[in-house]
């Protein structure tokens, strides 16, 4: 069993691959979080309920008396609002008689094998029941009645423990929940950098690393998405620690709406953390019986460095999120329209595409923004998803067949949740969109944002999708989500329940893709957001890719690719290579080696060199792929350290071939370069294919290989493949 209990002790352990978690039901049924890190054998973690030395004014529980334990410097298993414990909190319910006191203790517990899903939520999941335990501790306020349900899925075989909420009002009347993280974790310690993603539009995920200070520290979104500005990620590192060595917590929420991580450190230099959705503007109202769940966060602990967090989160996310028939199976190589043609295109046009992608051995052409409606910019039409028929005479069907003719499956482009105020739909209903009172909306890329909270809206957008998606040959959808939410509110709630807006619109969107995949499950679906606003574990739930960044220039999308890194694999990035003419085409297909691998251009325009490179670019796409979507990545050189080169590797599940590259972004006379392999069987001999020359797995990541010779030049980049050999040369 991943989790046990000890009747003696009343401690609760978690073990994951690599680390243990415990928890105590401490007197008056407090639980406290014990201890989370490497993996123990024991439980008996002295001296964390003790109230410290440095107790300043801190309260004690009047049954326990004051010598001993206060929730105030406790590590506190939920944190909870006004009963003494003074830190950020995790929990706040406010109740019938107007206070938010609110105080959970525990009440029992049911260990069981596996992991239960969320209800209308994305979440992990088990392959099969014995990978995972999950232990559902209860918890309850003996005075509101307020119950609540602490979920923890440890993994045996991967470091990996998921944590989430359920709130329920087992009191006689309505109470209001105002906070409800979907974990909390408190730690002895603040020796730690907190790191983050910061970004914006073409510059996502940055990542920022700041040493812990007293005080409340973080990231939040209340965008209405997770949003360009920040990830729902963030991690602890042991002060040090670095891409190979050192503690690391690593914290990701399956979640895509309004977020907040947060760390505060306290008096005591301890450490609490809590992720969830951000209380700004959320607030849910439960009747007697009703209750809520939190989204779900998945946290990583290893002792071995970032790059082993990551390589944690990849597999987790690659096996135990990602669903459907693309988990595993080889996706189509695609060409996507909107570098290459904009707003400007008709059946002539893509039928030329595809013709011509045909012969460079591109598998799918991908029609993306344009299709419908009167669409010829980016001023009307959205929320009509009917076919522009002066672009595409007598529908899509003439155009697919045309493209599959050539042999290429057939993609397309939608925004479900926005409406033009040029549009029929917006014509029709005024109201559907997201509005608040007496106020006019604000208006971003000339459309608003449509109520996906209500249920008719919801049906009618899913009806029109669902017209186009049954009756025409479809392999393929990207949906996009262009704008932030604004003017937060839905004219179908209540006054009283309009901070549930936000949480709503969310379980809107989810309840449509989930339409999506689950009556089509054959449709490869990748999710986008002006590029990369809303790359979150959530997304990847519903589809198995996520467009990185409309930013496909390659040296600008080193730093966003090693940031995504983080905590997403490169199965689920979406690279293309462009026109981009700031690097040859070697490096843009290089660069986008590392991620999911497609086209944005017009293959008609390309020269007779170019279409050479292409077709020896689609070559390595089939070869690399084993590595890029089932690989184990290493980062060798960030650009976040490093700003004239940037190199990483991928290295095969069975550790016999790996791709090594290097992109030089600024030229240094006569720097060479020195790279330390990661990942390799030290006891294995491997060539180096342009060589021929044999080196064993020790040398190669030790004493490394020196490249001196090659990409040399602003801009330039190469690749070196090792790969196994029987017997030593
Ligand atoms: C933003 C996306 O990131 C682009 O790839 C493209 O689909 C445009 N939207 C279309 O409007």
């Amino acid at each position: 069993m991943a989790i046990s209990f000890d009747e003696k002790t009343r401690i609760f352990k978690l073990d994951t691959a690599t680390s243990t978690y415990l928890v105590k039901i401490f007197d008056e049924g407090y639980l406290l979080n014990l201890y989370y890190g490497p993996r123990i054998p024991d439980v008996n973690v002295r001296g964390r309920e003790t109230r410290p030395a440095n107790a300043s004014f801190s309260l004690a529980n009047p049954v326990i008396g004051e010598n001993g334990f206060t929730p105030d410097t406790a590590p506190m298993e939920y944190g909870c609002n006004g009963a003494a414990d003074f830190r950020i909190s995790a929990l706040a319910v406010r109740n019938a008689a107007g206070d938010s006191v609110t105080d959970v203790r525990y009440t029992g517990h049911r260990i069981v094998p596996g992991k239960p899903g969320i209800p209308g939520m994305p979440a992990s999941y088990v392959n099969s029941g014995d990978e995972a335990d999950t232990l559902e501790l209860y918890a309850a306020d003996a005075v509101t009645g307020v119950r609540v349900t602490l979920y923890y899925t440890a993994f045996r075989d991967l470091g990996v423990l998921t944590r989430r909420v359920r709130v329920e009002n087992g009191g006689a009347a309505p109470c209001r929940v105002e906070r409800a993280f979907s974990c909390c974790v408190d730690l002895p310690d603040m020796d730690y950098d907190l790191i983050t993603l910061p970004g914006r539009y073409a510059k996502e995920r940055n990542v920022e690393r700041r040493r812990l200070a007293h005080g409340v520290q973080g990231v939040e979104s209340k965008r209405g998405v997770s949003g360009h500005a920040q990830n729902p990620f963030a991690a602890l590192a042991a002060r040090g620690a670095d891409e190979e060595h050192g503690w690391v917590y690593g914290f990701n929420l399956v979640y895509s709406g309004n977020f907040s991580i947060l760390a505060e450190c306290d008096f005591n230099d301890s450490t609490r953390l809590i992720a969830g959705i951000n209380p700004t503007d959320f607030e849910w109202t439960l009747a007697p019986g009703e209750a809520f769940d939190a989204p779900e966060c998945v946290l990583v602990f290893t002792p071995d460095g970032l790059g082993e967090m990551s390589r944690i989160f990849h597999r987790f996310y690659r096996e135990n999120l990602i669903r459907g028939r693309w988990k595993h199976e080889k996706r189509p190589l695609l060409i996507n329209s909107w570098e290459a043609a904009y707003f400007d295109f008709d059946t002539e046009k893509l039928a030329a595409f595809a013709k011509e992608a045909k012969t460079l051995g591109v598998e799918m052409l991908v029609m993306d923004d344009g299709w419908f409606g009167r669409r010829n910019d980016d001023t009307s039409s959205l929320g009509d998803w009917t076919v522009n028929e002066d672009k595409l005479p007598g529908g899509l069907a003439p155009l697919i067949e045309r493209v599959n003719a050539e042999g290429l499956k057939f993609g397309i482009w939608y925004e479900p949740e926005m409406i033009s105020p040029d549009s029929d739909l917006y014509r029709a209903h005024p109201d559907w969109c997201v509005h608040a009172t007496g106020r006019t909306p604000m208006i971003g890329r000339h459309q608003l944002v449509l109520d996906v909270s209500r249920a008719d809206v919801r049906d009618h957008i899913w009806g029109m999708m669902r017209r186009v998606l049954s009756s025409n040959r479809i392999d393929y959808v990207k949906w996009d989500f262009n704008r932030n939410i604004s003017d937060a509110a839905s004219a179908l709630l209540p006054p009283e329940r309009q901070k549930e807006f936000f949480h709503r619109f969310i379980l809107g969107t989810y309840d449509l893709m989930e339409r999506l995949v689950t009556e089509f499950p054959d449709i490869l679906f990748e999710n986008c957001s002006g590029g990369g606003g809303r790359f979150d574990p959530a997304m990847l739930y519903y589809s198995p890719q996520i467009w990185t960044s409309d930013n496909t220039d390659p040296l600008e999308r080193l730093s966003i690719q090693f940031g995504t890194s983080l905590c997403y694999p490169a199965s689920s990035m979406g690279t293309h290579v462009s026109a981009c003419p700031r690097t040859g085409f070697e490096t843009r297909g290089n660069v986008a080696l590392w991620g999911t691998f497609g086209y944005e251009l017009d293959p008609c325009k390309l020269t007779r060199e170019e279409k050479a490179a292409v077709r020896a670019q689609v070559a390595e796409y089939h070869r690399f792929y084993e590595l890029t979507h089932e690989g184990d990545l290493y980062r060798l050189i960030s650009p976040f350290d490093d700003p004239c080169r940037a190199a990483w590797q991928l290295v095969s599940p069975d550790r016999r071939t790996t791709l090594v590259t290097l992109v030089t972004v600024r030229e240094q006379f006569r720097a060479g370069v020195r790279l330390r392999l990661r990942g390799l069987d030290p006891e294995r001999y491997y060539r180096d294919e342009a060589t021929g020359e044999v080196f064993s797995g020790a040398l190669l990541m030790n004493a490394g290989v020196v490249m001196t010779r090659v990409a040399r030049r602003d801009g330039e980049s190469a690749k070196l493949v090792f790969t196994a050999v029987e017997e030593q040369a």
